[in-house]
């Protein structure tokens, strides 16, 4: 099974208690007006429970896949966030890394009449539409990680993609004094961030000497990572670094030039992106990666926003999420922060 649902209710005594009072908690106060782009939708879903007296919040989670440890740790973010607020009930389906499925989820949700819709897509341009058929049905939608088409939903919320790629780049010309053959595994090119983060590794690298001597589409998937940079191994004879778009596909690389002995022979460098702590930390620590960049996976901050748009609150359309730079050097002292430079 890959839903699940927790579902936590109020006592009654409680409920008729704020009922009555009408105490700010109670989510059948009228919601104050909003003003911002984002806080139109937000208003009109505190406008329907104004009319129900709804004090009980259901949220539909569509996670795209379960299958890499990132986003079962997002999942485990949101439910631990969600555990405080006795009055949410999130449903988490997973699309198991299929587009068609996690469209029908969002449909289903919509049918369902679920509050507030999460969903963490796996494509763009594919998801645009049932999310927009969300917001038609008055149902708000914070879109979470990877992005999708326009501007068709409430709030965004996500690391800097093109900032982690950037010091990414960065990272890299110190490894390799300015000068090397780079090969950049990439996540699913149809997903935005592989885009941003390797537009940000190009920045990071400009000026330097580093050359990209092969850049297949690993899909964020370790064993397909792990095929590629085989063929790599067997096509170049040099190759002194790695750059991998997430940790599953840094760690795959490195399986690879280990099987061949070229991981220590040519001394490859390897550069991945999460920065899970049982993951992409722990590689640096074993020394198997040289560096890793955190991606928040923005779990807490979406239950945050969601709790505020239920309110009738107005809310930011983007969050930028900040990154961590993760060294050998600095891996005891957990990491070197880096600010986002965005924040709306
Ligand atoms: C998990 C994942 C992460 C990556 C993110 C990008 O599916 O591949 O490893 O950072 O998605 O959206």
């Amino acid at each position: 099974m890959h839903s699940m649902t927790r579902h936590v209710a109020l006592p009654l005594a409680v409920v008729a208690l704020m009922a009555l009072s009408g105490c700010p908690g109670s989510k059948s106060q009228p919601p104050p007006m909003a003003t911002g782009p984002g806080a139109t939708d937000a208003s009109s879903a505190a406008g329907q429970a104004g009319q129900t007296d709804q004090d009980e919040w259901t949220i539909g989670m569509s996670q795209c896949n379960l299958g890499e440890p990132w986003r079962v740790q997002m999942n485990k973010d949101i439910e631990q966030a969600a555990d405080e607020h006795p009055e949410l009930d999130v449903i988490f389906k997973d699309a198991q890394n299929k587009t068609e499925q996690q469209q029908a989820q969002v449909r289903e949700f919509i049918a369902q009449g679920v509050d507030l819709i999460i969903i963490s897509p796996k494509e763009a341009v594919p998801l645009t539409k049932p999310v927009g058929e969300a917001m038609d049905a008055g149902i708000p939608v914070i879109v979470l990680d990877r992005k999708i088409e326009g501007d068709r939903y409430t709030c965004f919320i996500g690391g800097d993609n093109v900032l982690i790629g950037r010091e990414a780049g960065k990272y890299m010309v110190e490894l390799l004094g300015g000068k090397g053959k780079v090969v950049e595994l990439r996540g699913l090119e149809t997903s935005t961030p592989a885009d941003e983060r390797h537009q940000g590794f190009i920045e990071g690298i400009a000026g330097s000497d580093i050359d990209i001597i092969f850049d297949p589409d690993c899909e964020w998937l370790e064993p397909k990572a792990q095929r590629e940079m085989n063929s790599a191994l067997a096509r170049f004879d040099q190759i002194d670094a790695v750059y991998g778009h997430n940790d599953p596909s840094a760690h795959g690389a490195y399986q690879a030039a280990k099987q061949e002995g070229r991981d220590r022979q040519e001394a490859i460098r390897f550069i991945g992106i999460d920065a899970l702590p049982h993951e992409g930390v722990k590689y640096v620590q074993e020394g198997i990666l040289d560096a890793t960049l955190q991606y928040p996976t923005g779990g807490a901050q979406a239950i945050d926003i969601a709790l505020r748009i239920l309110g009738g609150e107005d809310v930011p359309k983007s969050i930028t999420l900040g990154t961590r730079l993760f060294t050998a050097d600095n891996v005891a002292d957990g990491g070197k922060e880096i600010l986002a430079q965005d924040d709306e």
